[in-house]
Formats: structure tokens, C-alpha cells, sequence
């Protein structure tokens, strides 16, 4: 398929997603997540790919929602498109794990696309911040809700109200990314990450994934029952039993995503 705002590679069963408007920051117009909607899709329906990698460039995963071409919307054009919700959610809806990797600004739209992926890697420059405010409006894909989970209520204020920005350092401190590595080895570790994720039992790691975002929507006895039905359902796998027997016999498991 022919992109013009991102760029799709494969690297073995790892799907690679490439924010690709450096004239803008990578700044998130309706072509580019219209694109990267469609890229997410093919990688989703790819039974060969396990994972996805999105990332940007070293300056910038994405400076925020286009702001130049949402500038003259009206109110009316806002509620009819349901803008920002529209396809942004797909990475939310997207049922393989997805790993943001994430250098240099990661602001507004581009913050909120980070936290809509699983987790988050971050490169040693990489900057994170809800500047909305500055423009005279406020995060609209999810940055007031999903930031306060990550970060809590103090941090979570301060950044939507101020517009302050995170480090890398901040950011791992407060629980919003998981690691910081090195900027040039950014990409090699992300796909790393999701090699290792790609080596193990499909249904598990997807099951996991459900169940760790379960945890965001539901109360904690909820969310418990949740996840013990959902890992009694893996007694029903072969990948179980093969990963329990491997660990007796003192040898690797083979995965057969079953
Ligand atoms: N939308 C459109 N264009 C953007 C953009 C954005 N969000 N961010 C950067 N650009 C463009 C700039 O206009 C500039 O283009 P020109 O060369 O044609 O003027 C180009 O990218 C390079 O940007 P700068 O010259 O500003 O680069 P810098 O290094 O001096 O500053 C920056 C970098 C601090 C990130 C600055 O670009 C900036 O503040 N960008 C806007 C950040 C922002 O406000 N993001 C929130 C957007 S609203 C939103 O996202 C709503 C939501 O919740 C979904």
C-alpha cells in the first residue's frame, strides 16, 4: 500500500509504523491517521506479524494534532466529524501489543498518541507535554484521562494547565514510560522489546494485554474476576500446556500460538 505520511516496514514478525511529515513535526493531520488507521489494520489482519513499533523521528514522535489545519474548524465541524475521536482510537481497539517509541517531542495530539499505544519507550531527548492551552483550547484525544492514570493528579494538572513539558527522566519516574534508552539505539530496542513479546504465546500475550487494560476500566474486583477467568481459559491452550511442560523438562518452550 502507498503512504504518504508514514512509512511501513516489516523486520520479521514485527510490524514497523514511521511517523513521516518532518516539514511539521510529524504533526497529526487527518491523512496521516487516516493512513496509519489503514497501516494498523493490515498489520492486524498479517497473521505472520506479532507486534507493532510506532515511532517517529529523532526530533519528534509527533508535535501535536495539526494545528494549521484545524485552526478555521467551526463547533459544528468538530461535533459532525466527532474529530479526534474519529480513527485515532484504533490504536486502542488494535488487539496486538503496540510499543510507542518515542524521541523528541511527544506534545498534545502526539502525547496522546503515545499513551494510547501499550507502553511507552523513551529515548533519552525524548519530551512530553499537553501544551493545548497555550493554544486556547485543551487535550481532546484523551490527554486529560489517560495522562492523570499514568502520571496521577498532581503531574497530570500541572502539565494541562501550564503546558510544561516532561523529560525523559521525569517521564520515567512518573510511571509514563516503562524505559529510557539511548537515542540512537531507540528503534534497535524497540524491536527488540517486541521480538521478545513475538517469541512467546500469542493468545497469553494478547489475553495480558486485555486483562492489564482492563484494569483502567473496571473496578478492582471486576477487574480480578476478569483476569482469573481469562487465565483459567489458558489451561484450554496448548501453549499452557507445552510452556509448563518446558519448564519441567528444563528446555524452551515451542509457541505454537494455540
Ligand atoms: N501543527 C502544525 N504544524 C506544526 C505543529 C503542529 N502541532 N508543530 C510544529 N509544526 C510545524 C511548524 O509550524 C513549523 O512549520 P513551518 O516551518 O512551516 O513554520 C515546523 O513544524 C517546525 O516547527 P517549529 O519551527 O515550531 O520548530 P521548533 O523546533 O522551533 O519548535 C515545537 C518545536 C516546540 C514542538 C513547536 O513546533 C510547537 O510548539 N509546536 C506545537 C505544539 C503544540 O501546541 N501541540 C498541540 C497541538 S493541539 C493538539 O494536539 C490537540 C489534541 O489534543 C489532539
Amino acid at each position: 500500500m502507498a503512504y504518504e505520511n508514514i512509512l511501513v516496514s516489516t523486520k520479521g514478525p514485527v510490524g514497523l509504523i514511521t511517523l513521516n511529515r518532518p516539514e511539521a513535526l510529524n504533526a497529526l493531520n487527518k491523512a496521516l491517521m487516516t493512513e496509519l488507521a489503514e497501516a494498523i489494520d493490515v498489520f492486524e489482519a498479517d497473521d505472520a506479524i506479532g507486534a507493532i513499533v510506532l515511532t517517529g523521528s529523532e526530533k519528534a514522535f509527533a508535535a501535536g494534532a495539526d494545528i494549521k489545519e484545524m485552526q478555521s474548524k467551526s463547533y459544528m465541524d468538530v461535533y459532525k466529524e466527532d474529530f479526534i475521536t474519529a480513527n485515532w482510537e484504533r490504536i486502542t481497539t488494535c488487539r496486538k501489543p503496540v510499543i510507542a517509541a518515542v524521541a523528541g517531542y511527544a506534545l498534545g495530539g502526539g502525547c496522546e498518541v503515545a499513551m494510547m499505544c501499550d507502553f511507552i519507550l523513551a529515548a533519552d531527548n525524548a519530551r512530553f507535554g499537553q501544551p493545548e492551552i497555550n493554544l486556547g483550547t485543551l487535550p481532546g484525544a484523551g490527554g486529560t484521562q489517560r495522562l492523570t492514570r499514568a502520571i496521577g493528579k498532581a503531574k497530570a494538572m500541572e502539565m494541562c494547565l501550564t503546558a510544561r513539558m516532561m523529560d525523559a527522566e521525569e517521564a520515567e519516574r512518573a510511571g509514563l514510560v516503562s524505559r529510557i534508552v539511548p537515542a540512537d539505539s531507540l528503534i534497535d530496542e524497540a524491536i527488540k522489546v517486541a521480538e521478545r513479546i513475538c517469541s512467546l504465546s500469542r493468545p497469553s500475550v494478547m489475553m495480558a494485554k486485555e486483562s492489564v487494560n482492563k484494569a483502567f476500566e473496571t473496578t478492582l474486583r471486576e477487574g480480578i474476576l476478569f483476569e482469573r477467568r481469562i487465565f483459567h481459559s489458558t489451561f484450554s491452550t496448548e501453549d499452557q500446556k507445552e510452556g509448563m511442560a518446558a519448564f519441567a523438562e528444563k528446555r524452551k518452550p515451542q509457541f505454537k500460538n494455540r
